[in-house]
């Protein structure tokens, strides 16, 4: 297997920083993230579980974070140990535009990310920079309304560009969104977006998500002007959506659902809405601020690269009344009742993984690149500094057994593989530490409680050793 596959691990900067020291000199919307994360789902305006009125009530873990912005040399250095060629973090907007409509970015912020990426670069590891991993300043949240305003597109160009510019030469893979699809099922953590009670969600879902695509294909234009050879990606939580059974209805069903995740690929990867869409929109009364600079600017900046997340499949079927739900990424989904979530919080399909690849391959024909992937669960105990997680290392080869299926009985071309939360973090849907993705375990408690110190667990050792042998050709 050629050594120039990536492998590595990915984290994000609202659910590792950390800013207790206020380093950070305004919020974001992951900020606010209260400990029930479930809670954010839709966020209303007139809810009492307004997230700006429990702001001071609530517990947010992501204010300690896993303290990274204290801790990143040490990390880095763990990852370097681990023996992984690539790292992907995200850059947090507020950090550096921290209303989101300064002029100029705050140096001390700029500073801490040209100081990760230089140390990356010393270990000879690969950047992969997400510009926008569910976090937009809290004041254009208030102000515009986060996504739902087009006026935002142009105030994240201004943070893009700089941050662009600043890693011209040392950056090549760009994520402008993470799980842009993520805004139809957590609006406030996709998009800051906060609903009147009797308004129409569809219709402003998919007017943010427009904007986030126009923003997506500005910034390939401008990333491409800077450098030609950045090379850029779309970024979907993926997961082939199997039918509940063969009933022609169920099959329907699972097409359906498929199409929430793939819409935002296919205008990132072709260029233009699908006929789908149009008519989705028909059916669905939305009217739409799409213009014609709009198509024109879609269709000339599409993405190189085809990233993703994959953490489980999906199953649907036509009437679901009655049968058992399970949480999957951002939603809930039927149990399928040939997978097992026994030891990770959401069920566990590694097959899935090359189906899903297929999937997406057939589609785009385009490098493809997993970028999340991992097990997340709350098994993981500390003893004696010791962490057993043989549940983890069975997923991890399992996984891996058909990412090579994929790539050598498929032909399908993979820039590499970074598997999520390589150092613990706190979740998204949980809002908490105790869902444990890592190889590298971080002591501290959902209360954000403990030494913070930092603890290899047994997968730490075995991705280590797989690295090796596939980076020797093994
Ligand atoms: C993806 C996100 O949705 O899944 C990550 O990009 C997230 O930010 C990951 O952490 C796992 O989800 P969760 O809810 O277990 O944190």
């Amino acid at each position: 297997m050629a050594s120039d596959f990536l492998w590595g691990g990915a984290i994000s900067a609202a659910q590792t920083e950390g800013n207790q020291n206020r380093m950070k000199k305004q919020l974001s919307n992951f900020d606010i993230l209260p400990m029930d994360a479930r809670r954010l789902k839709l966020v209303y305006k007139d809810d009492h579980n307004n997230i700006f009125n429990t702001y001071e009530t609530d517990h947010h873990p992501s204010e300690r974070g896993i303290d990274f912005y204290n801790t990143y040399e040490d990390d880095i250095d763990l990852m370097h140990e681990l023996g992984v060629n690539a790292f992907r973090f995200s850059i947090s907007w507020t950090r550096l535009f921290p209303t989101g409509e300064e002029d100029v970015p705050d140096a001390s912020g700029m500073n801490f990310y040209r100081r990760i990426v230089e140390k990356l670069k010393n270990y000879g590891m690969e950047p992969v920079v997400t510009l926008s991993h569910f976090e937009i300043p809290v004041n254009l949240i208030k102000k515009y309304g986060g996504w739902s305003s087009r006026k935002v597109i142009y105030l994240y160009l201004r943070y893009a560009t700089t941050v662009m510019k600043e890693f011209a030469s040392s950056v090549k893979y760009w994520i402008p969104f993470n799980e842009m699809n993520m805004i139809l099922h957590i609006p406030f953590i996709g998009g800051g977006l906060v609903f009147e009670s009797d308004e129409n969600i569809l219709q402003r879902e998919y007017q943010a998500a427009h904007y986030q695509l126009i923003a997506n294909a500005l910034t390939v234009e401008i990333g491409k002007k800077i450098n030609p050879d950045f090379q850029f990606g779309c970024m979907l939580a993926a997961g082939r959506t199997y039918p509940y059974t063969p009933k022609p209805e169920d099959v329907w069903a699972a097409n359906l659902n498929d199409r929430n995740a793939l819409l935002f690929s296919d205008v990132q990867v072709r260029g233009n809405y699908p006929t789908y869409f149009e008519y989705f929109c028909k059916v669905n009364k939305l009217q739409l601020d799409i213009t014609s600079d709009d198509l024109k600017i879609l269709s000339d900046n599409t993405v190189d690269f085809v990233s993703f997340s994959y953490y489980s499949s999906a199953c649907s079927a036509s009437k679901s009344e009655g049968l058992e739900h399970v949480a999957t990424n951002g939603y809930q989904t039927l149990k399928n009742p040939y997978l097992s979530n026994e030891n990770s919080v959401w069920q566990n399909d590694p097959i899935g993984l090359r189906i899903t690849l297929n999937q997406l391959y057939e589609r785009y024909e385009k490098p493809m690149f997993i970028v999340e992937n991992g097990i997340g669960t709350t098994k993981d105990k500390l003893v004696s500094g010791k962490v057993h997680d043989s549940y983890r290392i069975d997923y991890l080869r399992n996984h891996f057994e058909e990412l090579n299926k994929a790539r050598k009985e498929d032909g399908i071309p993979v820039i590499g593989y970074l598997m999520w939360g390589v150092i613990d973090l706190v979740s998204v849907s949980e809002g908490k530490m105790s869902k444990r993705y890592g190889v590298v375990y971080v002591d501290l408690d959902d209360m954000e409680q403990g030494s913070n110190k930092r603890y290899k667990k047994d997968s730490f050792y075995w991705y280590h050793d797989y690295i090796q042998q596939q980076i020797a050709g093994g």
